[in-house]
């Protein structure tokens, strides 16, 4: 098992490049399944989450060719299943997705239950309740979810929470639904709209995505299409909250600034100076942090997946912060981590009080999820001393060359495969 180790209390400073979008390319994958033809997807970040999804394809009968790192031709003309074992869709939270692209192209879905990061409950009620409005019956059966329809139609559907995966789920299936869809109560983040924008490129006709309604005509087939999937605004804002955890200063590449206007007014709040460009941010830290109130909330609001990086920086910061989690219940799990670290943390409920320290110290760390593993590699790096952060297998979900990426703005990480590496990695930055 790899383990990150790294010395921490050096700046990082330079410019990093953000890869595609986790979130959209997940969604994007299976959306190729409605195309039943050849698409092009460029800027596909180089991460576990994507080669599993490409996996759950491949072994559906999609033909994939690789033109680069980041670029794949995908074939969905010969897929004839629409079944995804547990085995397969244990691998990541987005199998929900094929749920909707599999209904959407043959009326059928069989999917088991997804897996993914454990950030509570994580139901699907609402995309159950999407594809039923849609004329689908679903049943849950051994883990597995099964929808069918004789044939989807057009509807109304009010969302009752807030979903992303909701959102795309249905959008997926609603492509082919004949009639007109309406959405209502949708989520709104940059991913949403990029994989509405996918669909369009293949001929759907979906209007109001990053808006309050979606609106959808069905169309009888699509075609295939060449596509650029978005920058990733959670890494993005993952190498912003680096530089203010460590003191740094980072011209973060590859990004639409807009997608990162809610974080780059937090870090601001925070003491930070934040230039916007074209299609990069510069975040300079302070030599002193400030405390704030954070709230996480759907886009616009402040990202879900940035809290633990943030809580992070407010750890650091000189004063008392407020941070409240109003999306997943059970995301605070990596505070006990923190604390080891030194850091004055406590949680009740919903709400984390952030009270901060001069400095974190190193100490071994696990990892408990995606984000809050990148959020303790920060914290290490921040930190006086040597640190390990151990199941890093969560963090390569989401971040292409995360370790080489951080080398290459001054941190010194190093990706660990066994013991006598690890002590290799802790003596070449003692000096
Ligand atoms: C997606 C992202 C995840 C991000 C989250 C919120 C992917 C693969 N994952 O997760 O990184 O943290 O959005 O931005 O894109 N809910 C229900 N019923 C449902 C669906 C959701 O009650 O049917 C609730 C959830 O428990 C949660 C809230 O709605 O409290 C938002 O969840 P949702 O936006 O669906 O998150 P995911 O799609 O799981």
């Amino acid at each position: 098992m790899e383990k990150f180790v790294i010395t921490g209390g050096t700046p990082l400073k330079g410019e990093v490049t953000i890869s595609g979008a986790k979130n959209a390319v997940v969604a994007i994958l299976p959306a190729t399944i409605l195309a039943e033809d050849v698409c092009r997807i460029e800027n596909i970040p180089n991460i576990s989450d994507v080669s599993a999804m490409i996996n759950i394809l491949n072994i559906m009968g999609a033909q994939i060719k690789y033109i680069n790192k980041n670029t794949i031709e995908i074939d969905t003309r010969h897929i004839n299943s629409y079944v995804v074992e547990h085995e397969l869709s244990k691998q990541l939270r987005a199998s929900y997705y094929l749920i909707g692209a599999l209904l959407g192209r043959f009326n059928h879905a069989e999917v088991a239950m997804p897996g993914g990061c454990y950030l509570g409950v994580r139901p699907i009620d609402q995309h159950i309740k999407g594809f039923e409005a849609l004329g689908a019956t679903t049943r849950i059966e051994n883990g597995m979810v099964k929808v069918e329809a004789e044939s989807l139609h057009g509807a109304r559907i009010y969302f009752d929470n807030v979903s992303v995966g909701a959102t795309i789920n249905v959008m997926l299936a609603a492509t082919f639904a004949e009639g007109r869809t309406v959405m209502e109560n949708v989520a709104k983040e940059p991913h949403v709209v990029d994989v509405a924008n996918f669909l369009n490129s293949m001929g759907a006709r979906i209007r109001g995505a990053g808006m309050d309604v979606i609106r959808i005509e069905g169309v009888r087939k699509l075609h295939g299409s060449d596509y650029a999937v978005i920058p990733d605004q959670i890494e993005a804002g993952t190498f912003m909250a680096m530089a203010a955890a460590t003191h740094g200063d980072i011209l973060v590449r590859n990004v639409i600034p807009k997608h990162l206007e809610c974080i780059s007014l937090k870090l601001r709040e925070i003491g930070c100076e934040v230039r916007s460009y074209d299609d990069a941010v510069r975040v300079i830290a302070p030599e002193k942090l400030l405390p704030t109130r954070v709230r996480t909330y759907p886009y616009p609001g402040f990202p879900t997946d940035m809290q633990p990086q943030t809580v992070v920086v407010l750890a650091l910061a000189g004063g008392s912060s407020v941070v409240r989690e109003t999306i997943f219940e059970n995301r605070f799990k990596y505070v006990d981590e923190l604390k080891r670290m030194g850091a004055d943390v406590t949680v009740e409920s919903n709400t984390a009080f952030v009270h901060g320290v001069k400095g974190l110290s190193g100490a071994d760390v696990v990892a408990p999820d995606l984000r809050a593993g990148a959020a303790l590699v920060i914290a290490a790096l921040s930190a006086e001393g040597v640190s390990g952060v151990d199941k890093i297998e969560y963090i390569q979900r989401g971040y292409e060359d995360f370790d080489q990426k951080i080398r290459g703005l001054g941190g010194r990480i190093t990706c660990v495969k066994n013991p006598r590496d690890e002590r290799k990695a802790m003596l070449r930055y003692a000096q």
